[in-house]
């Protein structure tokens, strides 16, 4: 049951055609999504034949196929991951029970919400990137832009499925809310906030696809858990298309750093206006917006102390980062962990209820994993002997949801003034000045193997395909 069938309208393999009633839902379904792709996919870029990855199966190995397709013919379908045979529920309170493959009454509500908050963010981020494609610095680079932004139009796809076969009416109804609401839009926004900031620039992009699209992964790999099978499914086919999500975001900010350091040493300088003037984005400007987007995210794991977060962990819906690796009793009653909250002037720890921190837990964990890459960006300054070194903030920096929020804090964790704050944000995150300085460096660059020059050429190309291979054809 791993080979997709492509036979059909819609590409599955989930037998799809078996079940008349959902096959037809669906089917009504496709065309506002195609038409949703039309009005807010990638501007200007139907006609173009894209050198896109599509999935043929959903073995682990070579599970996909590579050729020039037209987006809008792009084959967005459901795929799942086979069934683990008796799977078992493996944390809270229904632990050793047989897994779900249906969605219990009481559960009903807060797994659609689930299913549609993630769902909504597939749809958002293609918006959030639909006017990148014209600022690309280069072929390569676009094709990565289009390939991320399929796979999240099919991961919209995969949150609808779910949403369709068992949600009924209230799943068609948030099926077709999923194409209305618009990121950005003051009367229908998307539902979390970094969803409705813009992705202006490629700088923004890199970082947004290095810092979100990782807070996807953890948040599928906390639903890969689920006791909803389906869920624990579907979700654990997307993470496998999501790693290439953040492989662009890594290896682009890298690609970025390896040409300001190469510009750093030719012309001897570290001095920013130096820099800009040769067209490179400067080191301290890169930390700024590493600020912005690292805090921007890390709000996306919700309030440090929440009541739904128990709820979803201990009737099974939601588990933890990597739940089945960890050696305690799975159901967390009486443990504690520790939050920060800000008090007289300082932060200060909190021991509180684990179960009721699961939301900061998942957040320690995905800052453990960021911390990764930008340790692996500073080795790219370091082999090129320059002292500088890119850090993420302090956890409690600029957030704006839980018990920090709005409270002033520099990136290094120090409560702040409000005078101090106003003085130094212009240090911390990125100011106008900057991201005019970032916006002036975006032009199209189109010729294959040809590059901008703020940003190095990749190692290798697609597929083993060289770098100058035409990924893009224009019509
Ligand atoms: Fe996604
Ligand atoms: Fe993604």
């Amino acid at each position: 049951m791993s080979t997709i069938n492509y036979s059909e309208k819609i590409p599955n393999n989930v037998n799809l055609s078996e079940d008349r009633a959902l096959q037809r839902a669906l089917e009504q379904w496709q065309p506002n999504y195609l038409s949703w792709w039309q009005d807010m996919g990638p501007d200007g870029s139907q006609n173009f034949d894209v050198y896109l990855r599509t999935a043929i199966s959903v073995d682990p190995e070579g599970w996909a196929q590579f050729g020039h397709v037209k987006m809008p013919d792009y084959r967005w379908g459901i795929f799942l991951n086979p069934p683990e045979q008796d799977r078992k529920i493996h944390f809270g309170d229904h632990l050793g029970e047989a897994a779900w493959q249906d969605v219990p009454g009481e559960h009903r509500a807060n797994l659609r919400r689930i299913i549609v908050t993630q769902g909504d963010t597939e749809p958002a981020s293609v918006e959030q990137q639909r006017h990148l494609g014209l600022t690309c610095p280069s072929q390569y680079d676009l094709r990565n832009l289009f390939q991320v932004n399929v796979e999240e139009g099919r991961h919209l796809w995969a949150m609808v499925y779910l949403l369709h076969k068992y949600f009924g009416k209230d799943g068609r109804e948030e099926g077709e809310a999923l194409l209305e609401r618009r990121s950005g839009n003051q009367d229908n926004p998307r539902i979390l906030q970094a969803f409705n900031e813009q992705t202006p620039d490629w700088l923004s992009f890199f970082m947004f696809t290095y810092f979100t699209d990782r807070d996807g992964k953890f948040q599928l790999c906390a639903l890969a858990e689920s006791a909803f099978d389906p869920l624990s499914r579907t979700t654990k086919f997307m993470l496998t298309e999501e790693a290439h999500h953040m492989f662009v975001g890594e290896s682009g900010i890298s690609r970025v750093i390896q040409r300001t350091c190469q510009a750093m040493n030719e012309l001897k300088t570290d001095d920013p206006k130096t820099l800009r003037e040769a067209g490179v984005i400067d080191l301290p400007t890169l930390q700024r917006y590493l600020n912005f987007h690292f805090s921007v995210t890390i709000d996306l794991f919700g309030a440090d102390e929440s009541s739904n977060a128990a709820t979803f962990y201990s009737s099974g819906l939601k588990g933890r980062f990597e739940e089945g690796r960890r050696a305690d009793d799975h159901q967390l009653r009486g443990q504690t962990y520790r939050v920060l909250n800000a008090a007289d002037g300082k932060l200060v720890q909190k021991e509180v209820p684990m179960l009721n921190a699961l939301n900061e837990v998942l957040r320690d964990d995905y800052i453990k994993d960021s911390m990764g890459g930008v340790a692996r960006w500073n080795k790219v300054i370091e082999k090129a002997g320059i002292p500088f070194r890119l850090v993420t903030p302090h956890k409690a920096f600029h957030r704006n949801i839980g018990a920090l929020a709005g409270v002033k804090v520099s990136p290094e964790g120090v409560v702040v003034s409000e005078a101090e704050w106003n003085a130094k944000k212009d240090q911390w995150l990125p100011s106008g000045a900057d991201r005019a300085f970032v916006a002036s460096l975006m032009g199209r660059v189109v010729e294959p193997g040809k590059f901008a020059n703020w940003i190095a050429p990749p190692a290798l190309g697609i597929n083993r395909q060289p770098v100058d291979f035409e990924y893009v054809r224009f019509a």
